[in-house]
């Protein structure tokens, strides 16, 4: 069994040539006693012929019996079609090759779902879907995305290397830590009550790379999150992970900006322009409300605070009175939403914390809403000038402390955004990828419930130098020297210069972070002797690998371009993991379940 020629291979010029395929039986045609069938393989699609009239009864017979599906090797004869019957959905579309022989290598069961159907992710299941998933991928549309993931994970190796980078491999079975996601345990069967933690990040093993002297480390590396799973969030995940010596921040950005355009290059041949623009974490949630914004449209935040400080609407200058912000945006073309639609819109900004959504709608010429006949003359001027007021905008308002407010806006611009698409008022070409650097964060966030700080990145992240002394004084001032890379309002990946003075790692441990010296010593006390020895100043990154290639195939869902993806439970239903284990196992491994869950 040897094929001569892949399925996408066949061109005109080779007709006449006698050639072997091998592939599935992708689709089959029946038309008037000639039997087409289009014969599938990874590469492609090639439309072979079984003619009655000029074939073997027998080898007929076996033709008009196969399965959708089935693997069959074929040997016959490429002809160009005739006149008119071209198919240019498929590159061997000019030609088709006649049948003299066939062999069924593997017939197939009746299928769950139809593998020659492009609509099939939106009209099936997706649980039937992942539970057949070799089914699935066979589908041309998922093929590619595997493709388009292994070409980016070569091409990102190759500019890694160019770029003087080493591969390091770092384990999986790490320890405990603290911060971030709640982690998976792993439990150790040699110590009763011990554990091994699947590693959020090589973040620790990748800076101790640095004091090893590695300097310029990579790794398309798994990372492992117990966190609530979305469309874009996978309990088990790749990143491609980074990190150097003896750089700054722009050093960073510059790799990044080419890494991100070899990459685009490769998969879309698309050359994205560089540099990306930069914006601080306060501008980007002062004009999008959002710390990772999609600039592909406008619909920018407006801040009215100053305008209605004194206002008779006491919802608004209540809210300044209170340390607070009033902030509206313009949602240009909305103003036909029904009273329904408004109402829906409220409930789903209450549903994050807002207290109403204030709008005027803007009709015939009318404002139209509960509150205008509350403003001055004064603040209405204002409106009309600063959102540039037209006929058939839509004003929504927040008024709230500064970040829920800019946070509820940014979350119903967004939903305003969905529905002006929907309507097909907003349209934005495929091809636009809109980059950006988000900097400038502040290094600590507070936690009002446990009354304590937290990193806004990771506790290895160093303050901006000439914000050092506030860390004492005013630590909610200080900004870390983190950035995020987003495209089109995805946040692909962060990163930070690290802190690499031992003195400074031990003050936000237990001074910022509160976290007691016995156990900074226990958790991260390796990490501080380490950079006793001559730990060189680094930095470095992490893009979300699955994000990347998912921006790449144009989907919202990392699960399309992961070959065997979770569900939103965290199970795998093609293997049907996670699963019980034997009492043995456990016993082995020390482990008592108080109660067995039941799983339905
Ligand atoms: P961070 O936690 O920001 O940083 O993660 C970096 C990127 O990884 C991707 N990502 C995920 N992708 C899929 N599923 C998930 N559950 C998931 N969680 C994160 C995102 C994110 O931007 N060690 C640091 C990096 C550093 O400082 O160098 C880190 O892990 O795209
Ligand atoms: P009320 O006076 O509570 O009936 O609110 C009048 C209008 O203001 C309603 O449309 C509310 O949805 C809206 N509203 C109330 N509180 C806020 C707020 N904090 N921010 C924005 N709009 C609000």
């Amino acid at each position: 069994m040897k094929r001569t020629h892949h399925c996408n291979e066949l061109r005109p010029a080779h007709g006449g040539q006698t050639v072997t395929l091998v592939g599935w039986v992708h689709s089959r045609r029946d038309l008037g006693g000639v039997l087409f069938i289009d014969l599938r393989d990874r590469e492609g699609r090639t439309q072979t012929v079984f003619d009655p009239s000029d074939l073997a009864k027998e080898v007929f017979e076996r033709a008009s019996h196969l399965h959708s599906e089935s693997v069959i090797q074929i040997i016959g004869k490429v002809r160009v079609r005739p006149f008119g019957t071209n198919n240019d959905k498929i590159a061997t579309g000019e030609v088709e090759v006649l049948v003299k022989e066939l062999e069924v290598l593997n017939d197939a069961a009746v299928l769950p779902f139809p593998v020659d159907d492009p609509e099939v992710a939106n009209k099936v299941n997706e649980e039937l879907r992942l539970q057949y998933r070799y089914l699935d991928l066979r589908r041309p549309e998922m093929a590619r995305n595997l493709r388009v993931r292994s070409k980016v994970a070569t091409a990102t190796r190759v500019f890694m290397d160019e770029q003087g980078f080493l591969e390091v491999e770092t384990p999986t079975l790490f320890k405990s830590t603290p911060e971030g996601a709640r982690e998976f345990l792993v439990p150790n069967r040699r110590e009763p009550g011990t554990f091994y933690a699947l590693p959020q990040s090589p973040q620790q093993f990748k800076q101790i790379l640095m004091v090893a002297g590695v300097e310029r480390y990579f790794q398309l590396a798994r990372c492992y999150r117990d966190e609530d799973l979305r469309a874009d969030r996978q309990p088990e995940f790749t990143q491609v992970d980074i990190e150097m010596s003896f750089i700054e921040r722009e050093d960073i950005y510059a790799l990044i900006e080419g890494l991100l355009k070899r990459v685009w290059h490769t998969a879309l041949g698309i050359d994205i322009p560089t540099p990306f623009k930069r914006i601080s974490f306060e501008e980007a949630l002062n004009r999008y409300g959002i710390d990772k914004p999609d600039t592909r449209f406008g619909m920018e935040l407006v801040d009215f605070t100053t305008e209605f400080r004194t206002s008779t609407f006491k919802v608004f200058s209540g809210a300044i009175a209170n340390g607070g912000v009033v902030k509206a945006m313009n949602a240009r073309g909305l103003a036909g939403a029904t009273q329904g639609q408004i109402e829906t819109m409220t409930e789903y900004a209450k549903s994050f914390g807002a207290k109403g959504l204030a709008y005027i709608k803007v009709e015939n010429g009318e404002w139209k809403s509960p509150i205008v006949k509350f403003f001055s003359e004064a603040e209405k001027a204002a409106l009309r000038t600063k959102l540039e007021i037209a006929e058939g905008d839509l004003i929504l308002f927040a008024a709230d402390q500064w970040l829920n407010a800019c946070e509820i806006l940014g979350k119903i611009r967004l939903y305003c955004a969905e529905v002006l698409k929907a309507q097909g008022k907003l349209v934005i070409p495929a091809d636009r990828f809109n980059f950006l650097w988000v900097v400038e964060f502040p290094l600590l966030s507070y936690d009002k419930e446990m009354n304590r700080w937290y990193s806004s990145h990771h506790p290895f992240t160093a303050p901006v130098t000439e914000d050092i002394p506030l860390l004492k004084t005013d630590p909610k001032k200080v900004r870390g020297q983190h950035y995020d890379i987003v495209v089109n309002g995805v946040e692909l990946g962060g990163g930070s210069i690290r802190i690499h003075q031992p003195a400074v790692q031990k003050t936000i441990f237990e001074d910022i972070l509160a976290i007691s010296p016995e156990e900074t010593q226990l958790r991260f006390g390796y990490m501080l002797e380490a950079f006793k020895f001559g730990a060189p100043p680094h930095g470095g990154i992490a893009l979300g690998f699955d994000r990347l290639i998912a921006i790449l195939c144009a989907t919202t869902s990392i699960r399309d371009v992961i070959a065997f993806p979770k569900t939103a439970k965290g199970t795998c239903l093609m293997t049907d993991s996670p699963s019980g284990v034997s009492a043995r196992q456990l016993r082995d491994l020390h482990i008592e379940v108080k109660a067995a869950v039941k799983k339905d």
